[in-house]
């Protein structure tokens, strides 16, 4: 811990620099979020159960119920592997920093939420990149990660459905990583912050029901419209939440009650709140695929599978950046360059929002680009694709 030296995260510089400014809102990954309001009438929190909240200290593990909740949804109701967190990100800094040491190797996706391999990278560790290729679909090739898994792979880190590609593993698929991380011992990282944000498939289960050394992060930020609650959670072995814990004395301590209560009673009505966003994040799909077949030259994707963002490439513009800037400055509309995931010629759009602020959203963005285009003149070629690919990128 004394050396860590962490890099700017590109992504939240960015959100800090002009999420408060757009005025629509297409680039965050999350749903449409919720009011305290909203919440009371979904889930029945009376005003009286709010007003009996203490503002004492919580356990450093979480409140036993919470935690409970939490089990009984992604952890086989085993309590003891629970551990709830200030959102995922503090989960992941808790995993990263109390299991990696200088020069142990870590397989990461490429490109992969920065959090998940910066931390590995400023600890001194050695990265391995496994890339989702445009040109594939974003597959992950598996046969790769295979022969890059190795006696010496310490960490797998994986995220999916993947931010912010929108691709994601069928059962099978998750089957076979987790033989190969069993197969050298290695601890398997599976960052499900998506992870119920599904259309073609039921959501996948958390690994750590079928292998000890899997650990798996959870959040209410992103399916649950809840970003704002800061409420995480980690399921992992009991030994490896006891490491934590002694990071977590320096760190955060615990939760508010407040916030314990909020999030159990969220995650006990689960469908109440999921089920309308994830109609409405597959209607914003439709009507985001009907757009890009309309960007022919312009932009080109891979369909998200799950998740609820897409990470188009911006054929017509010169330079992505540069674009995102003048997006926000001119048509109030937030976009997130694919610079901060390492792929300087893609954006992240996120579909999740209310559906008429995304269907505006893209009639600017469309209006941009169709201008892009006429003042870029001619179109970017594959080429220039396969060198960003192969530039030092992210992980
Ligand atoms: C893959 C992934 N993991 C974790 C996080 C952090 O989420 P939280 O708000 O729970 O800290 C994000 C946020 O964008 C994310 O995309």
């Amino acid at each position: 811990m004394s050396d860590l030296r962490l890099p700017p995260a590109l992504l939240e510089e960015w959100m800090r620099s002009y999420y408060f400014e757009a005025e629509i809102d297409i680039g965050s990954s999350g749903v449409e979020d919720y009011s305290l309001r909203e919440l009371r009438q979904l889930l029945g929190i009376s005003h009286d159960e709010l007003d009996e909240v203490v503002f004492h200290d919580s356990r450093t593990l979480g409140n036993p119920e919470l935690r409970a909740a939490i089990a009984r949804r992604w952890a086989g109701g085993d309590v003891d592997r629970v551990i709830v967190t200030h959102g995922a990100t503090e989960a992941n800094f808790l995993v990263m920093s109390s299991l990696l040491q200088r020069d142990d190797e870590v397989l990461v996706l490429d490109p992969l939420y920065q959090q998940l391999y910066s931390i590995a990278g400023s600890i001194g560790c050695k990265l391995e990149r496994l890339p989702l290729r445009f040109e594939h679909g974003f597959a992950p090739d598996l046969e790769e990660a295979g022969a890059l898994i190795g006696s010496r792979t310490r960490m797998i880190v994986v995220n999916f459905p993947h931010n912010p590609t929108g691709v994601t593993l069928t059962l099978e698929q998750q089957r076979e990583l987790i033989r190969l991380a069993s197969r050298v011992g290695a601890y398997l990282v599976w960052d499900a912050a998506f992870g119920e944000l599904t259309y073609e498939q039921p959501p996948l289960p958390s690994p750590g029901l079928l292998y000890e050394r899997a650990i798996s992060m959870g959040t209410l930020s992103k399916a649950y419209g809840l970003p704002g609650l800061r409420l995480g959670w980690c399921i992992a072995a009991p030994d490896v939440l006891a490491r934590f814990v002694r990071l977590r004395d320096y760190l955060t301590l615990h939760l508010s009650p407040l916030v314990e209560l909020v999030a159990r009673r969220a995650i006990e009505s689960a469908e109440v709140l999921l089920a309308p966003r994830l109609r409405q994040a597959a209607r914003n799909r439709q009507h985001l695929e009907q757009w890009m077949s309309r960007q022919e030259g312009r932009a080109s994707w891979v369909r998200p599978a799950a998740g609820v963002c897409a990470f188009p490439r911006l054929d017509g513009v010169a330079d992505v950046d540069a674009f995102c800037r003048r997006l926000i400055a001119d048509d109030g509309v937030l976009l997130v360059p694919g610079s901060c995931f390492g792929r300087p010629e893609h954006a992240r759009l996120g579909f999740g929002g209310a559906s008429r602020d995304l269907e505006e959203g893209l009639r600017r963005l469309g209006e941009a680009l169709r201008r892009a285009e006429r003042s870029a003149g001619p179109r970017r070629s594959a080429e220039a694709e396969n060198v960003a690919l192969d530039r030092a990128s992210a992980p």
